[in-house]
């Protein structure tokens, strides 16, 4: 096999069918079919409508990935997909798409974890990543640290959120406050305008509650405090400042983030902060995490906003490296584990 394998990848984990393309760490393609619109009036994603939609938009996406890369898919070396954690129903869809392409072809066939993906497309984007690395995953359902020796082999999980993940709690506080979902790219605009006005409460950061949990995250309570503050507003006839709770809620969960974050990164000892998973396309993450990480001498990565949210080249770029690191291939009876923990990186 070539030293820079041509490897496709699939991702069916939750809304996005996504198909991407790479060439050892060179990003060809990402092609994405969103069914985000088909969910948005239930205010939240139908996972039956999610794999009916992934079933529609297969083969379309695979052929548009391969013409927008002026490739042939006889020439593909490996083929990745999402095997979990995700919706079971959408994780179907791709892993036996992923299964018909590599039988047909003949090629060996990875199925891996999303999370780690969502570690490894940093590859793509800004070269290997440093051995070891600390990432932060931030998703609309984990929220975790993880300690990243080797994305293709080891990963170790510092701590995670107790209750909801950072992209539940965006969506559900946008649902409070009257937004679309998903709820993160339009509290990530509406703050912009507003300002830091309400102290909204930090969870699991001071006293006993940070020594028994000091890089796990809690959202529930944050949700719940924005929750009543807007119903005392509400009740009282008064008129509720979005954009000034939206600013507020985001920093608190911004805030509590990057502050664990670089305290893992002195802790471990390690000089390299990963941001991935679609939280990490918030701008105001990205901002506090550099301004964070620059005190403290960490270099961060964070990929660009649309390599963040879920795709296909994430699939690719961790599936070839599995290749380039010769990781032994999933057979055939591979299925898809909705459960998938974050420290099992191939199926
Ligand atoms: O990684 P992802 O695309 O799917 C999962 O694996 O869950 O993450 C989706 C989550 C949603 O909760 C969405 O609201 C959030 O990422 N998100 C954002 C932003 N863009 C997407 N949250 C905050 N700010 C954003 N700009
Ligand atoms: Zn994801």
């Amino acid at each position: 096999m070539a030293d820079r394998p041509l490897v496709l990848g699939i991702e069916t984990s939750c809304d996005e069918t996504g198909v991407g393309i790479v060439r050892g760490e060179t990003l060809l393609v990402d092609a994405i079919a969103s069914s985000v619109d088909e969910h948005a009036r239930f205010g939240g994603v139908v996972p039956e409508v999610a794999s009916r939609a992934h079933l529609e938009a297969m083969i379309p996406t695979i052929e548009r990935a391969c013409t927008t890369a002026g490739v042939s898919l006889r020439e593909v070396d490996a083929v990745a997909v999402t095997s979990g954690p995700g919706l079971a129903g959408a994780l179907m869809v791709g892993v036996a798409a992923a299964k018909s392409l590599a039988v047909g072809l003949g090629v060996p066939l990875f199925g891996v974890n999303h999370l780690a993906s969502h570690v490894a497309v940093d590859i793509v984007e800004h070269g290997p990543l440093p051995e070891p690395t600390m990432a932060l995953l931030v998703s609309g359902g984990h929220s975790s640290l993880l300690l990243v020796p080797d994305v293709t082999n080891e990963i170790s999980s510092l701590g995670s959120t107790i209750d909801d993940a950072a992209g539940e709690a965006f969506d559900k506080v946008a649902r409070v406050l009257g937004l679309p979902f998903p709820g993160g790219p339009h509290i990530d605009r509406a703050a912009r305008e507003g300002q830091v006005t309400i102290d909204f409460p930090r969870g699991l950061t001071t006293g006993r509650d940070l020594e028994r949990h000091r890089f796990d995250f809690s959202f529930s309570g944050l949700k719940t405090a924005v929750a009543r503050w807007v119903e005392l507003r509400q009740r009282a006839g008064e008129p509720v400042p979005v954009a000034d709770v939206a600013a507020s809620f985001q920093e608190a969960v911004v805030d509590v983030l990057t502050r664990k974050a670089v305290a893992a990164c002195r802790a471990e000892g390690v000089g390299h902060l990963q941001i991935g998973g679609g939280v990490a396309a918030n701008s105001r993450l990205r901002a506090l995490a550099q301004e964070r990480c620059d005190a403290a001498g960490v270099e961060l990565r964070v990929p660009r906003p649309g390599l963040c949210t879920d795709n296909g080249a994430m699939v690719a770029a961790l599936g070839a490296q599995m290749v380039l690191r010769g990781r032994t291939p999933s057979d055939l009876g591979l299925s898809a584990d909705s459960s998938m923990p974050v420290t099992e990186i191939s199926a």
